[in-house]
């Protein structure tokens, strides 16, 4: 449909010689067994061949030539090919030939591979790739590949910004509305295979009788897919609900409180992911409270689990005391010196940079200072700080950026992809988490465009190793046509998108300028909140000297945080990468930037280019109107006609504020403030 309901899997018809390339390859579906899975395999080929071609394909026990054939050892014992190191998720797709006849085999371990196979032969179908000589393998990288939601149980959605929660709690348990389904093949399309189904800003209700049985009706949707349910628990959910004395993780009554309570969840929910916690922070209660360590409360909730399988992410996002010197720190500065000490049961979610999803952080100072324990990423999907719904800003670079980022903590080539997919540190529990962009709107994320970060997230926490690039052209090729008339436009417009973002709002390594609370829109002059921390003035410290948040040394010393070959490098302004000058270091605004022009200058200039790719986008686009369909043309074209005028409010807003301090010219050939 032209409303964005389908996402990437629309099937649309194909042309000719697509179409009887794909007929040629799928007119026969062999994929023999009656498992849920296996109906979803077969309906959703079904279903792909069938929009893509206009023609349906047999079913057939039988493997005949142009069949596809979906095995398993189970189904066919003499299977010509290896299976070995591809997990129950991998799969490999070969052509090959069957008493002589050209058969397309996907072929798994087990039927979760074999789903995640046919809709990687559906991904190439609908892009139309060549479907001959194939000879592909595939497993996930990383094993928890989650979509956590910030969605409250009165159905609205933290940061949600497409509408309210899907999770229709009212009509739950009984009606199960189709909606879920589709979430579920949305999500295994791109590998996703596990959702936090509650805010981490939990209540305790979640935990309840009712509430049990309601998410154990959505596990029973989504398991067909591979896809398990976990849950936000709040830490003083004994005391709430059973009227406990106590929060204390070393108390033995909360200890059996949490085992009852987990016994009860998985006699609903055989197949429970487990817990994720937000303790101690931002107002959240936690171990903390009662003296006790993050590692006491995550390993008493890991003992409640266990039996069952169950895991904990225990989330590093701590934000609790006042940070008058840099709340940066606070993180490592909690869980560094609790490495070691976490149940095997347990992983840390650490969110991408140190403060909070800002268009750019560098990666956080934890990866690769943990070593003894598993530490799992933490991205946001839904866009806090990036436009929110409207802005067009494509998510893949920043995703790829921090996962190529070096930690150097064992060397060279210990990249932020190393420790989260286990490979640096030899851990096998394994994660990557991104809060959630979804919710009822027609297009389930607000966007269009926005759709593209969700589909990012999932396929490169598949494969942390593949570029936003290739990213984007894949997302463009489904989402819109293979057409390269229109792929090469629209992945050059995603591709610069992010980075126009970080210019028009927060050039040169700023960070945390956005106006309170709702963090929409400029606010870099915001100085009056309670906590030194809750204000903009607090990161970006301008003043009449210059401007920036001086981590070295002579300020809060966070670079020590980092690997010393990274904590060198960060020392000296002359060897920080420009992008994050102003994080690590408060710089005269006459400080001369690479380019020989002065920071004042420099960052002028980079707000007015961040407008001006805005303007580009627009342009762009106007150049596809006869190539997209009317519907997704025309909200594209308003949402960008917004982005440029915010880009601009940004813009205009941030240098007035700033020149204000700085008391310098606007540079020869800016644009002039209207
Ligand atoms: C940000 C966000 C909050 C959220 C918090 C978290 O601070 O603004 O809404 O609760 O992150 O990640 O816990």
């Amino acid at each position: 449909a032209e409303d964005g309901y389908d996402l990437w899997l629309r099937y649309m018809r194909a042309d000719a010689a697509t179409s009887a390339r794909i007929a040629a390859h799928g007119q026969v579906i062999a994929a023999p067994g009656d498992s849920a899975t296996m109906q979803a395999a077969r309906n959703e080929l079904l279903r792909g061949i069938t929009g893509l071609t206009g023609a349906t394909p047999t079913l057939s026990n039988i493997v005949a030539p142009g069949a596809l054939w979906l095995a398993t050892p189970r189904t066919a014992p003499a299977l010509p090919l290896k299976l070995e190191g591809l997990g129950q998720e991998g799969y490999a797709i070969r052509s090959i030939r069957v008493e002589g006849k050209p058969v397309t085999l996907i072929a798994a371990q087990g039927e979760m591979g074999l789903l995640h196979g046919a809709f990687h032969w559906l991904r190439l179908a609908q892009s139309g790739a060549a479907l001959d000589a194939m000879d592909i393998r595939s497993a996930p990288r990383i094993g928890l590949r989650l979509l956590n939601h910030w969605d409250n149980l009165d159905g609205t959605v933290e940061r949600g910004y497409s509408g309210s929660s899907i999770w229709d709690w009212w009509r739950l348990p009984d009606w199960k509305g189709p909606r879920y389904a589709d979430y579920a093949r949305a999500n295994a399309s791109i590998g996703i295979n596990g959702t936090v189904l509650n805010n981490v800003n939990a209540k305790s209700d979640s935990l309840t009788a009712p509430y049990i049985a309601k998410a154990a009706a959505l596990a029973d949707v989504f398991r067909p897919y591979g896809i398990k349910v976990y849950l936000s628990v709040k830490w003083t959910a004994p005391m709430e609900l059973d009227g406990l004395k106590t929060a204390d993780p070393l108390d033995p009554t909360v200890a059996a409180w949490w085992k009852a309570k987990a016994d009860e969840i998985y006699k609903a929910i055989p197949d429970f992911g487990g817990f994720l916690v937000k303790a101690n922070s931002e107002g959240q209660p936690g171990p903390q409270d009662y003296k006790r360590t993050h590692a006491d409360g995550a390993n008493m909730l890991a003992a409640a689990m266990k039996p069952h399988g169950g895991i904990v992410m225990w989330r590093a996002f701590v934000y609790a005391h006042d940070n008058p010197d840099d709340r940066a720190k606070q993180a490592y500065a909690d869980f560094k010196p609790l490495d070691g000490q976490f149940a095997d049961n347990v992983i840390v979610q650490v969110k991408n940079g140190a403060i909070d999803f800002q268009p750019r952080e560098p990666f956080h100072p934890l990866f690769g200072a943990m070593s003894r324990t598993p530490l799992m990423m933490e991205f946001q999907i839904t866009k806090e700080y990036l436009g929110q719904s409207t802005h067009l800003t494509y998510l893949g670079p920043l995703f790829e950026e921090t996962l190529k980022s070096d930690t150097f903590a064992k060397g060279k080539g210990s990249t932020v992809a190393k420790v989260i997919d286990g490979s640096l540190d030899g851990h096998r529990l394994t994660g990557i988490a991104g809060v959630a962009n979804i919710g009822t709107d027609r297009d389930w994320s607000g966007s269009i465009f926005n759709q593209a970060d969700w589909y990012a997230f999932g396929r490169m926490a598949w494969n942390p190793d593949l570029t936003a690039d290739a990213v984007a052209r894949e997302w463009t090729a489904l989402t819109f046509t293979p057409d390269k008339a229109v792929v090469e436009p629209v992945v050059a417009m995603m591709m610069g998108s992010r980075e126009a973002a970080v210019d028009y709002m927060t050039p040169l390594g700023l960070a945390h300028v956005m106006d309170t609370g709702h963090h929409y829109g400029p606010g870099p002059w915001v100085s009056e909140l309670a906590r030194p921390e809750w204000n903009p003035v607090y990161y970006h410290k301008a003043d009449a000297t210059g401007i920036g948040f001086d981590r070295t040394k002579s300020g809060s010393n966070a670079i020590a945080q980092y690997a010393p070959p990274l904590a060198k490098r960060f020392a000296d302004p002359r060897t920080t990468p420009e992008r994050d000058l102003l994080w690590f270091h408060h710089l005269p605004w006459g400080y001369r930037l690479a380019s020989g022009e002065t920071l004042w200058d420099g960052m002028v200039h980079r707000y007015d280019r961040g407008v001006a790719y805005v303007a580009g986008m627009r342009a762009t686009w106007e150049g596809l109107r006869p190539m997209v369909d009317g519907e997704r043309f025309a909200q594209t074209q308003t949402f960008l006609a917004i982005q440029q005028r915010e880009a601009q409010w940004w813009r205009d807003a941030s240098i007035a504020y700033f020149q204000s301090i700085a008391r310098r010219p606007l540079p020869a050939g800016a644009a002039s403030p209207p």
